[in-house]
C-alpha cells in the first residue's frame, strides 16, 4: 500500500492492520516514506489515536527497524527499567548496579535530557573516559562481566524511532500515548529484555502532570510491552520536588556514589531505588517472594555490593577504577558554589520542581538546542526535601555555577521556587500506584 493511503486511513479514523504498519516503517527506515508522510501520519495518530493491536504493531516495527539484541550466552534474567523523566532522577544510576548485585543482567539504553528533565547519559558523561557509545563487543561484555551497562541509543537500535521522533519533535507530535509508547518501548525491546518495570512519574516536574494521563500513559505501556512478550509492570511515582537532593549532571553522580556507599539511607531516594529493585527481582522471576526481594535488594545495597558493580561498570566502560574511593578527584566542580539560606522560618511547602529543571538547564547543565555543549560541572546539590523545618537563615540548598552572575541569578530562583509556610504540608507517597498485565 501507497504510504499516502496509509496516512490516509488513519487520517480518516480506520484501523491500521499490522502489514501496512510494518511496510509503513520499512519505508521509514529506508527513505521510501518521505518526512511529510512521516509527520502527517504522526499528526494522524495524535488526532485518532491508535488501537491497542495497532500501538503493538507499530512498537515491533520500529523494534524490528534495526538490530535487536539476544543475549543467549547470559544465563541470568535480562531485565531493565525505565523512568519517563523527572528533575533529580538519577534512579537508574543506582537501581543498575543493585539488581545486577542481585543476580540480573541490565542492559541499559538510556537518553539524554529532554525538556527541562534531565538524562542519564549527560550525567554519566561527567565522568571522564566513560563511553556512552561502546562498541557491540564491549557492552556485550561488559553486561555479562559485570551484570550491567548504562549507554545510549546506537543508530543501528531501532534506527525509526530516531527519524519519526526528530520529526514529532518540531510538528507538535511529541505528548500522544501511542506514539510515545511505540517510542519509548521499541528501543527498550531492541535491548532484548524479557522484563521491564516502568517509573511513570507524575507530577509539576514529570511530562505527565495529572494523575489520569500518567494512568493512561501506565496502561498503555504495561498493556503493549507485555503484548509485546516482554513481561512488563508500571509504578506510578510522585513528581512534585526533586527525587535526588541533587539536580544537575556532576552533582547527581556525585549523590549516586553517596548513596551507593549509603550517605543516602531513610530517603525518598532510597526507598524508590529499592522498591523498583524489589519490582524487577520478582518481575524477572529471580525472586519469587517480595519480602525475600526487599530483603536482597537492601543487602546488595548495604553490603557494597552495588557500589562494587558500579564501579567495574565504570571501569569497564572507560572511567577511572576508583570513582568510589575518589569521586571528588574526578567529577569537574565548578567554580562558584553558593548556599540558598531560608529567608524565614517555617516549612517546606511546596516545589516549582519544573522550575528547578529549567533553572539547571539556565546555569549550562542542559541543553536550548540539540547541538548544545553542556556544562557537567553546574547545578543544585543538598536540596532539603518538602515538609522540612527550617529557621531562617538555614541552608536550603547550594548552587554550583560557573560564575558569580549566574550563581547569584540561581540562588534567588531557588528560595523563590521553594516558598516556606507555617505549616507542614500533606505530601503524597512516594509510590502512587502499580500498574501490571
Ligand atoms: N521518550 C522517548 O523515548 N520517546 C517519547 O516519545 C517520549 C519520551
Amino acid at each position: 500500500m501507497l504510504p499516502q493511503e496509509t496516512v490516509r486511513r488513519k487520517r480518516s479514523g480506520e484501523t491500521l492492520t499490522s502489514d501496512e504498519i510494518a511496510r509503513f516503517i520499512a519505508g521509514v527506515t529506508d527513505g521510501g516514506v518521505s518526512e511529510g508522510q512521516v509527520a502527517a501520519f504522526a499528526m494522524a495518530i495524535w488526532f485518532n489515536g491508535m488501537a491497542r493491536d495497532e500501538t503493538v504493531a507499530l512498537t515491533l516495527a520500529m523494534r524490528d527497524s534495526g538490530d535487536v539484541l539476544a543475549w543467549s550466552d547470559i544465563d541470568r534474567p535480562i531485565a531493565d527499567k525505565h523512568s519517563t523523566g523527572g528533575v533529580g532522577d538519577n534512579v537508574s544510576l543506582m537501581l543498575a548496579p543493585v539488581a545486577a548485585a542481585c543476580g540480573l543482567a541490565v542492559p541499559m539504553i538510556s537518553g539524554r535530557g529532554l525538556g527541562h528533565t534531565g538524562g542519564t547519559l549527560d550525567k554519566l558523561e561527567a565522568i571522564p573516559g566513560y563511553t556512552i557509545m561502546p562498541s557491540a563487543d564491549l557492552f556485550r561484555r561488559t553486561v555479562k562481566d559485570v551484570g550491567c551497562a548504562i549507554i545510549g541509543q546506537t543508530a543501528d537500535l531501532a534506527p525509526a524511532d530516531k527519524r519519526i521522533y526528530a520529526i514529532r519533535d518540531v510538528t507538535a507530535t511529541v505528548d500522544s500515548v501511542p506514539l510515545i509508547t511505540a517510542s519509548i518501548l521499541s528501543k527498550k525491546l531492541a535491548a532484548g529484555l524479557q522484563s521491564l518495570v516502568l517509573d511513570v512519574k507524575v507530577g509539576n516536574g514529570a511530562f505527565m502532570t495529572d494523575a489520569a494521563e500518567a494512568e493512561t500513559l501506565a496502561r498503555s505501556l504495561v498493556e503493549v510491552a507485555n503484548g509485546a512478550g516482554v513481561k512488563t509492570s508500571a509504578l506510578i511515582t510522585d513528581m512534585n520536588q526533586p527525587l535526588a537532593d541533587a539536580a544537575g549532571n556532576a552533582v547527581e553522580i556525585a549523590n549516586c556514589i553517596a548513596f551507593l556507599k549509603g550517605e543516602k539511607a531513610g530517603t525518598r531516594l532510597e526507598r524508590l531505588v529499592l522498591a523498583f529493585a524489589a519490582e524487577m527481582l520478582v518481575l524477572s522471576g529471580a525472586e519469587t517472594d517480595r519480602v525475600r526481594a526487599d530483603a536482597k535488594a537492601a543487602k546488595a545495597l548495604a553490603s557494597g555490593a552495588a557500589a562494587d558493580v558500579f564501579a567495574r561498570m565504570v571501569h569497564a566502560l572507560g572511567g577511572p577504577s576508583d570513582i568510589i574511593e575518589n569521586a571528588d578527584a574526578y567529577l569537574p566542580s565548578a567554580p562558584v558554589i553558593r548556599q540558598v539560606i531560608a529567608a524565614q522560618s517555617g516549612y517546606l511547602s511546596v516545589c516549582d520542581t519544573r522550575g528547578v529543571g529549567l533553572a539547571v538547564i539556565e546555569l549550562g547543565g542542559g541543553r536550548s538546542r540539540p547541538d548544545d555543549t553542556i556544562d557537567h560541572r553546574v547545578g543544585f546539590d543538598r536540596l532539603l526535601p518538602l515538609g522540612t523545618r527550617v529557621e531562617k537563615g538555614d541552608e536550603i540548598g547550594r548552587v554550583h555555577a560557573a560564575n558569580t552572575e549566574d550563581a547569584g541569578r540561581a540562588a534567588q530562583r531557588l528560595a523563590a521556587f521553594y516558598p516556606i509556610a507555617p505549616e507542614a504540608p500533606a505530601l503524597p507517597p512516594d509510590i502512587l500506584t502499580r500498574i501490571s498485565a
